[in-house]
């Protein structure tokens, strides 16, 4: 059994409408953000989840520890069907669940202490049998996350850290629960490329040494290279193309997908690769365009494209896409 099941996952925002438009009678338009979006993740395992923005990543996140509520779908985790959780049994397993935001500033209470922010969490969940012990396990997370000394880290406030420094913070908070599933939302999309570097690396020895199961929410293919055993590729609110890191970088099958290796920057300039990017911007998910959602961009477009909604299919063991060009 997978340690994460999604099964045609959906999200419609209601569009605002003023009283004006509702007593002309106006009808309730909807934001598809998420459109019947399904995938495992087995546990160990890191699954990306690559697209440009307004494709739907974050709020599949969202969704899939119960953040927000859906508008239709199922999420397991470890078996539990969280959707249909109560507040208390939500509140009691949320310590198996955690997430990591892209803003490690907003994230953090700027008047609490680090070591605070990072206890915190024990002490909602009631993990540990004293004050001292608690301490203790703080001191050993951040510790393992490189803010050493880790008493003096413990004292200090998020505005005497470096981007980095604090996003290690968010990190050391989200995981001293010890998770079996964490979501991190564009982890590293505000950090320097340096730094993004080294926070990439840290995840990754983390990841090993938790056996941590993770679904890795990036707009940037190139970030998916540490971490990352399989990707999914997502395009207005459905997911095109999945399969391992080789066969999406090594063997892109959707004219999207494609297109968006095509943009990771070579750091070999010697082998030089054509750049495609897709004409247009992304369109309105409100009214998504008929058939295929990408056919208004895509270079590869046939007849069928604007009619017909192509299904998934397998192109090679565990690499699927929705695309005509390889339906019977
Ligand atoms: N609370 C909300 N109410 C209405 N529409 C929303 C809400 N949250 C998101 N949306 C819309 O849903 C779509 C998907 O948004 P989402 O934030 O999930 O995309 P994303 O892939 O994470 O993008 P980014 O790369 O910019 O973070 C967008 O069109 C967005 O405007
Ligand atoms: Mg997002």
């Amino acid at each position: 059994m997978a340690m994460v099941e999604v099964r045609n996952l959906k999200k419609h925002f209601p569009v605002k409408r003023t009283f004006i438009d509702a007593m002309l009678g106006k009808p309730q338009l909807f934001v598809k953000a998420v459109d019947g979006v399904s995938f495992d993740i087995e546990e160990g395992e890191v699954l990306g989840l690559v697209g440009e923005s307004g494709s739907g990543k974050t709020t599949t996140g969202r969704l899939i520890l119960r953040l927000i509520e859906p508008t239709a779908g199922e999420v397991r985790i470890g078996g539990n069907d969280i959707f249909r959780m109560s507040k208390e049994e939500l509140r009691r397993f949320r310590r198996h669940i955690q997430i990591i935001f892209q803003d490690p500033m907003a994230a953090l209470n700027p008047y609490m202490r680090i070591g605070e922010a990072v206890k915190h969490p024990l002490e909602i969940h009631g993990i540990g049998s004293s004050e001292k012990e608690r301490r203790k396990m703080v001191y050993e997370m951040l510790e393992r996350v490189n803010l050493t000394p880790p008493d003096e880290f413990y004292r200090r406030y998020p505005k005497e850290l470096s981007g980095g420094q604090r996003q290690r913070v968010v990190i050391a908070r989200a995981l001293i629960t010890r998770p079996k599933f964490v979501v991190a939302d564009e982890a590293v999309a505000m950090l320097d490329v340096s730094i993004r570097s080294q926070l990439l690396k840290l995840l990754a020895d983390l990841k090993n040494e938790y056996n941590l199961t993770m679904l890795f929410i990036t707009h940037d293919l190139a970030t998916t290279k540490y971490l990352c055993d399989r990707i999914a590729v997502m395009y207005l609110g459905k997911i095109v193309e999945m399969g391992s890191f080789r066969h999406i970088y090594e063997n892109p099958k959707h004219p999207y997908t494609r297109a968006l290796i095509s943009a990771v920057p070579e750091p070999d300039p010697k082998k030089k690769k054509k750049r495609y990017i897709p004409k247009g911007e992304v369109p309105n998910p409100i009214n998504p365009p008929k058939g295929c959602r990408f056919h208004p961009r895509c270079d590869q477009v046939m007849q069928i494209c604007s009619k017909k909604e192509p299904k998934l299919v397998e192109v090679e063991p565990g690499h699927q896409v929705t695309c005509f060009l390889y339906e019977e």
